[in-house]
């Protein structure tokens, strides 16, 4: 039986892709779900927060002491010892791509439209095939129009878009705003 079909413009030999989830954190497991017949992964997501933590935590290292003494530098921690997750997250799109030869699909997760999407690019210059973007965002301004948590979401997908030329999906809570109506405007 036929089963293949097209998803973000990729040919797939079946429909069936692993979401998101840990089951993507070891190589060996995703090997082993490509022999179990997934046509596509998508890797657990690298979150905002870790990003712009890691970027904090480098300035601290970076910075951390460097008035204290003239031979300051002998203050910079070795490189082993930062903690740069979503280097790590690259590495892992370039050796899950070295191990398998269905697609790998990125995951990134975020809530505002900041800096942290550039990691879009590199996720693709890392061999990401595409990109699916868990956008989940739980406003907790009483003022906020559900309207501007819409465009929120348009944000984020414009400028991930302007990062790359991959295929981007946004993978949307089913209970999200009035669906069908934004899929009319959006
Ligand atoms: C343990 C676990 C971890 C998950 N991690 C992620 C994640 O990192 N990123 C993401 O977008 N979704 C994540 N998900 C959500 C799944 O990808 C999926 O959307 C969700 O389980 C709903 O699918 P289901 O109804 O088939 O379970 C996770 C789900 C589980 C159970």
């Amino acid at each position: 039986m036929d089963l293949t079909t097209d998803y973000l413009g990729m040919n797939l030999r079946t429909p069936l892709i692993v979401a998101a989830s840990p089951l993507s954190e070891k190589i060996d497991d995703i090997k082993r779900m490509e022999d179990a017949g997934a046509s596509a992964i998508v890797l657990y997501s690298l979150f905002e927060e870790q990003i712009t933590h890691d970027r904090f935590e480098l300035d601290f290292y970076l910075t951390h002491g460097t008035e204290s003494f003239a031979e300051a530098l002998t203050y910079f921690p070795e490189p082993a010892e930062f903690n740069i997750g979503p280097e790590g997250y690259l590495s892992h799109i370039r050796r899950a791509k070295e191990t398998v030869n269905i697609p790998i699909i990125a995951s990134l997760n975020g809530t505002s439209s900041g800096g942290w999407t550039r990691y879009a690019r590199e996720m693709q210059q890392a061999g990401a095939d595409a990109l699916e973007l868990n956008i989940y965002y739980i406003p907790t301004d009483l003022d906020l129009p559900g309207s501007a948590v819409e465009q929120t979401y348009l944000d984020i997908l414009e400028m991930v878009k302007s990062q790359v030329t991959i295929p981007v999906s946004v993978k949307l809570s089913p209970y999200f705003s009035n669906m069908g109506q934004y899929g009319e405007t959006a």
